[in-house]
């Protein structure tokens, strides 16, 4: 596996890649690498011949009070994970390589409506860094697929929409989430829980659950699912950021035919802040 910095690096092997006719699949992370990435970097080796991984702390995405200076960076670790599961590329970008004017004069890619509710309204102005960046990453990197993770359900939308709205060549698959035996998904912000909350936590994961069963066998009573959905969760001990029954599709809410839906969840325990969701086909 290379682990390439550059700019030039990058375009030149990208080059020779295309020469070879061969396809590059893309995984945007920001490390601290878990089995969730692996996933994803598997799912990408079955869509393309070669599979570049970046590793990139994006501070456009953080709001001024979140953990942006403490998120785990951890890059000795995750390039040994990389090298077990054969990614052919960690491209490892610096700050200048993604915003060569700086962040404060960058420009900026935004996308309207789906990004205004849920993680959008908690977190202003974080979608607008995520699709800034992945517009960013795509434009060094020029894959033919790029993997984003379900647990990040509204970011893979707002990728999605982007995407096709920007006619970038690029299709974008979504992997699904990946959990600890006991259900909590996968997340490099889970570290940041104590022993006792790390015991609560997987009751997101099983409220959720329950909810979407509520769905699966036939109730149409959004409101009573999210209002139950939401009780537990208190019961639990963690404080709500929002639940919400959805259109799986778009996030509008939904009507009592719809047959995609998702559950999504934000909750805050302790210092972490935990999203997940389940998706409902009917
Ligand atoms: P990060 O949180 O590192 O996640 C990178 C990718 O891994 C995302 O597509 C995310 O949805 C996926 N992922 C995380 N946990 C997962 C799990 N348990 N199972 C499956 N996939 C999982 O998301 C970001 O970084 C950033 O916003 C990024 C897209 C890289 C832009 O900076």
């Amino acid at each position: 596996m290379q682990i390439i910095k550059d700019k030039e690096e990058l375009l030149e092997q990208l080059a020779a890649w295309r020469h070879a006719k061969d396809h590059v699949a893309l995984v945007a992370t920001m490390g601290n690498l878990h089995a969730g990435h692996v996933k994803l970097v598997e799912l990408a080796r079955e869509h393309a011949e070669r599979v570049v991984v970046s590793v990139y702390v994006n501070p456009t995405q953080f709001g001024a009070d979140e953990d942006f200076d403490e998120y785990p960076r951890t890059l000795e670790r995750d390039t040994r994970r990389l090298k077990q599961v054969s990614a052919d590329v960690l491209f490892v970008p610096d700050d200048e390589t993604v915003y060569p004017f700086g962040h404060d004069c960058a420009t900026v890619v935004s996308v309207p409506g789906l990004t205004e509710n849920f993680c959008g309204a908690s977190r202003p102005g974080h979608f607008d860094g995520v699709t800034t960046v992945v517009a960013r990453l795509f434009a060094l990197v020029q894959p033919d697929v790029a993997i984003f993770g379900q647990k990040d359900y509204q970011q893979q939308l707002v990728i999605r929409y982007m995407a096709e709205d920007l006619n970038l060549p690029i299709r974008i698959i979504t992997a699904e989430t990946v959990r600890e035996k006991d259900g909590l998904a996968m997340s490099s912000r889970n570290q940041y829980l104590t022993e006792e909350e790390r015991a609560i936590a997987p009751t997101l994961h099983a409220v959720l659950d329950r909810a979407g069963q509520k769905l699966q066998s036939g109730s149409r009573e959004f409101s009573d699912i999210e209002k139950e959905a939401v009780a537990e969760l208190e019961a639990a001990g963690f404080e709500i950021d929002y639940v919400a029954v959805r259109r799986a599709q778009n996030l509008a809410v939904p009507d009592r035919d719809c047959d995609e839906l998702v559950v999504l969840a934000a909750v805050n325990l302790g210092k972490a802040r935990l999203i997940d969701n389940v998706v409902v086909t009917i």
